[in-house]
């Protein structure tokens, strides 16, 4: 499809078509039900009837160790998850949040001294601005500001996700994260389904092969990918299931890490001090590694180079291994597939169920 096709289509569905959450037709753009930590149910009930109404998110955007971070959203939609960001930062911190469609972005203007007042502030920690994820450069915005580009079910959505990543990538200050949730499919879809007009707008169609993810990742210079969580999609629309056939698709969140080519990093054993809020205990980083509070885990090269030279080095103490032998049991398998990991919590019988969050069946 012509990319001016695609950014036209996306915005009439998010501007027109879709009214409120209720109005999607599948539940791809649904959070999976789980419990969430007081902390951030405390700081959604926080954000206006109005703003999470327009909410159609896939995930949960809340990374760890938040105050002070500057957050930039690719494609906020109407800014729920700005505004519940907003509160995690504090005064100090701010969050930028942007997105190609008019009405959405107005909806998000609109709300800001409400929310401001709501939070005790005595200035804006939030803005928006009208512009294509694609071209945050072109759009004014200054590289390497961010702590944190965050992004909620939105990448899926565009003609171009090496441009996507290219460009958060410049946004992000050494030791920044990307920390995002999206669609992704089991392999690269035909087509027939590619050129859907409504399920490109659901998140479907334009869903990644997992795999593509770890490769342009690579390409634009991030870290690995780290999965954190993923679960299956059921889109709960027998039309659009019938088009979609045996295609599989999964809502999953990833952290991509930018770090510097210089900082050379060895298998470390590191020790969580403690003290993030929400997470004083343990830190459950990604699907590979918990850090409980004062516990030994022995971390490969690539981990000890992001907990070393990113916002978490202040948080734990670092060991190198050197000669030293990692302690058996201590080792563990790693995965990145979220396909894999999916099946694995399916035959544990601990997955979450892909219902809604603060959709129609319900609210988080
Ligand atoms: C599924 S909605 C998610 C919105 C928001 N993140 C949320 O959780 O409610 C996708 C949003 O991405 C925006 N979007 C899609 N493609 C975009 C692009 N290329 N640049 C900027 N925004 C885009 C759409 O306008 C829409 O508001």
């Amino acid at each position: 499809m012509a990319v001016e096709k695609i950014y036209k289509e996306v915005q009439d569905y998010y501007g027109k078509d879709l009214k409120k959450t209720e109005d999607l037709k599948t539940n791809a753009c649904l959070t999976p039900a789980r419990p969430l930590p007081a902390f951030i149910r405390e700081a959604l009930e926080c954000v206006l009837e109005e703003v999470s109404a327009k909410y159609y998110g896939c995930g949960l955007v809340v990374p760890e160790c938040l105050e002070d971070c500057w957050i930039l959203d690719l494609g906020c939609g109407s800014g729920r998850d700005c505004y519940m960001l907003s509160q995690l930062v504090g005064e100090n911190g701010h969050i930028t949040g942007i997105d190609m469609t008019e009405a959405q972005v107005e909806v998000a203007k609109k709300h800001i001294d409400y929310h401001m007042n709501k939070f005790g502030y005595k200035k804006p920690n939030v803005n928006f601005i009208h512009c294509y994820m694609e071209k945050l450069s072109e759009a004014g915005l200054k590289g390497e500001c961010y702590n944190l580009v965050i992004s909620n079910c939105v990448i899926n959505l565009s003609p171009d996700k090496r441009a996507v990543l290219h460009e958060a990538y410049q946004m992000l200050k050494a030791g920044g994260e990307m920390y995002f949730s999206d669609v992704y499919a089991n392999c690269d879809l035909p087509e027939d389904i590619r050129k859907h007009r409504v399920l490109w707008g659901e998140c479907l169609a334009g869903a990644l092969w997992w795999q593509d993810l770890y490769n342009i990742a690579k390409e634009v210079g991030f870290q690995p990918p780290r999965l954190v969580t993923a679960s299956r999609i059921t889109l709960g629309n027998k039309e659009l299931e019938n088009i979609v056939g045996n295609y599989q698709f999964v809502s999953a969140t990833f952290r991509l890490f930018k770090i510097s080519k210089d900082s050379t990093a060895q298998r470390c054993e590191v020790i969580y001090k403690g003290g993030i809020t929400g997470h004083e205990k343990e830190l459950e980083f990604d699907v590979n590694y918990r850090f409980k509070q004062g516990e030994i885990v022995d971390v490969d090269e690539e981990t000890a180079a992001i907990l070393q030279n990113s916002r978490f080095s202040a948080k734990f103490l670092i060991q190198p291994l050197g000669k030293k032998q990692p302690t058996p049991g201590r080792q563990k398998l790693k995965i990145g597939d979220p396909f894999k990991f999916v099946e694995q919590m399916e035959a544990k019988g601990t997955m979450k169920t892909p219902s809604g969050c603060c959709g129609p069946k319900g609210c988080c």
